[in-house]
Order: C-alpha cells, then sequence, then structure tokens
C-alpha cells in the first residue's frame, strides 16, 4: 500500500510546484557544448519518450536518462536544458513525447535503459554508449530516477530540486545507495530542500557524493538559456561521472561551483574513477 501513496503524493508535489508554464521550457539555441548543434528527435521503438541527440555525433555518446518534473510526460518541458547537455556529447532519453501529456513513471526510465542498451539502437545510432548511464530526475522525476538507481546498468544517479517524500522512504532507500549520487538543490526555499538534505545525510559515507544549494527555489535555472546554471552544473557532473574529464571533475573538487554560488558539500569524491573517453 505504500507505494501508490508516495506515488500520488510525488505527482502531488511537482504538480502544485510546476506552474503550467514550466512546460516547453523556451527555445534552444542547439547548445554551447564541442558537439553542438544538438537537438531532439524520436525513434519509431521509443514512442513515449524523446530523445536529444549532437546532430553529427563525432564521439561516444554516454547516456542520461532523465525523468521529468511534475512526472509530466512532456519530453520538451527541459527542451533547453537537454539539448544543453546533448551539445556535450551526452544523449539523453527524457521521458514523454515531444510536447506529450499525462503522467510519467519510473518504468519508463527502465524502458528508456531497455531500448538504450539494445542491439537495434546500436544498429541505429552507433555513437551510444550504453556502458555509461546516467539516471536523474527533477522533482517528481527526481524521485523516479530512485526508483531505478539500483538497476545494474546505471552507473550514476543525479537528483535535481528532489528527494523521497518522506523520511521513512528516505530510511529504507537511501542507505543503500553506493553508486556516485549529485544533488543539485535549490536552496531553502525549494519546496524539495528538507527532503533532498534529508537524503544527502543519510547515505553511506563511502558512498561518493556531492550537494550543491543554488538559492533559486525549486524551478533551477533550467528555463534560462542553455538551462543556467543548473545547465553548467550538469553538464560539469555529466563530462565528469560518463565522459571521465578531469577539468569537468575540479567544478565539484575545486572552487569552481562555490564560485558560481552553489552551497556545497560532498564525500569521498576521490573513489570516483572514469576512464576518459
Ligand atoms: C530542433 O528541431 C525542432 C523540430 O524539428 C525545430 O523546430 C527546431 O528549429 C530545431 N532547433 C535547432 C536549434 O535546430
Ligand atoms: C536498492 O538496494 C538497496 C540495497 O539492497 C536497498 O536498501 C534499497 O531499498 C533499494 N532501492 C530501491 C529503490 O528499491
Ligand atoms: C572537459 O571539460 C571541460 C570543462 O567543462 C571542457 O572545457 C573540455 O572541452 C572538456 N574536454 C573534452 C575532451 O571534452
Amino acid at each position: 500500500m505504500r507505494k501508490p501513496v508516495i506515488c500520488s503524493l510525488a505527482i502531488a508535489w511537482g504538480a502544485t510546484a510546476l506552474p503550467q508554464a514550466f512546460s516547453n521550457s523556451g527555445p534552444s539555441t542547439g547548445g554551447t557544448g564541442p558537439y553542438a548543434p544538438a537537438n531532439y528527435t524520436t525513434d519509431p521503438a521509443l514512442l513515449s519518450h524523446t530523445l536529444y541527440l549532437p546532430k553529427t555525433p563525432t564521439t561516444k555518446l554516454p547516456i542520461l536518462i532523465w525523468g521529468e518534473g511534475g512526472c509530466q510526460a512532456n519530453g520538451l518541458q527541459f527542451l533547453s536544458f537537454l539539448t544543453q547537455i546533448a551539445s556535450h556529447g551526452i544523449a539523453v532519453i527524457a521521458s514523454g513525447p515531444p510536447g506529450g501529456t499525462g503522467t510519467t513513471t519510473a518504468a519508463l526510465l527502465t524502458a528508456a535503459i531497455d531500448w538504450a542498451t539494445s542491439a537495434a539502437a546500436a544498429a541505429k545510432h552507433p555513437s551510444l554508449d550504453p556502458s555509461r548511464i546516467a539516471v536523474a530526475g527533477q522533482s517528481c522525476g527526481g524521485v523516479e530516477a530512485y526508483a531505478v538507481a539500483n538497476d545494474t546498468r546505471v552507473s550514476v544517479v543525479g537528483i535535481f530540486n528532489s528527494g523521497l517524500m518522506t523520511p521513512a522512504e528516505s530510511r529504507r532507500v537511501v542507505p543503500g545507495i553506493k553508486k556516485p549520487i549529485f544533488y543539485f538543490l535549490g536552496g531553502s526555499g525549494d519546496i524539495a530542500y528538507e527532503n533532498g538534505e534529508r537524503d544527502f545525510d543519510l547515505l553511506p559515507s563511502g558512498t561518493p557524493s556531492w550537494k550543491g544549494n543554488l538559492p533559486v527555489g525549486h524551478g533551477g535555472t533550467y528555463r534560462d538559456t542553455d538551462g543556467g546554471k543548473f545547465g553548467v552544473a550538469a553538464v560539469r557532473f555529466l563530462q565528469w561521472t560518463l565522459r571521465g574529464n578531469l577539468t569537468a571533475a575540479s567544478f565539484f573538487t575545486g572552487q569552481e561551483a562555490v564560485q558560481a554560488g552553489w552551497a556545497v558539500e560532498a564525500r569521498n569524491l576521490d573513489a570516483i574513477t572514469v576512464t576518459a573517453i
């Protein structure tokens, strides 16, 4: 009986927190990364999702599996943010078709992983690298990301303006997390602030973890050009943990995030070792 309650709370949270205008996060520039321009597309074998790719991938593409805010099934809700990520050499598979309606579940994240690791996807998109998969999501989508964090095909987890809904749920799930996990929260004005803080405190001390708070509230900076400061931080996170880029790592291990305004806590980041692409 516990699951449906959590699920409906999570949906209510996302739905009340995010104004309708959050859908379709403004036009995208195609991103500013070395593999720009990126854009979104769809695949007939993945009609409940939106795929973000560099237009001409000249590099291997690790994969971000993304759960939408409010668990709203619109794959364009984070258009500029996700395009920016794709332009840096990360394929993104977001829950929900472009402009879609209705509600997502964590099962869509698993479906995206199934597709990304399939022979059909490899044949069609030879640059995809399904040995490097992150799962992440914003608000309600972050709760979805927790639900698939144990999938052995996932190597790293990102929680954006989110945290588990109840202390009991946090105590059940979070102490079991061993994979690197990064939190991007909106400061004390973020309605998910206490949830994210509680989860971070419950992580095992050996789990490589980072938490940053930027005092902008629950909506982050996703609607800014190229996803704003959340876009910069997310790109660095994935460049490091999926592409093994140590210059990007210094955003978290050095002073760069702090200088950009993030209030930071971290544990055991030295344990993150990723072979560079
Ligand atoms: C991305 O694709 C959409 C739909 O095809 C198109 O309207 C838009 O102009 C494209 N954006 C860029 C930056 O190429
Ligand atoms: C993942 O596995 C850990 C350890 O077995 C467990 O504590 C945790 O509850 C699991 N997470 C989920 C979301 O089921
Ligand atoms: C590594 O990350 C840095 C900082 O984001 C970026 O400037 C650089 O182009 C990246 N290097 C590669 C090889 O992608």
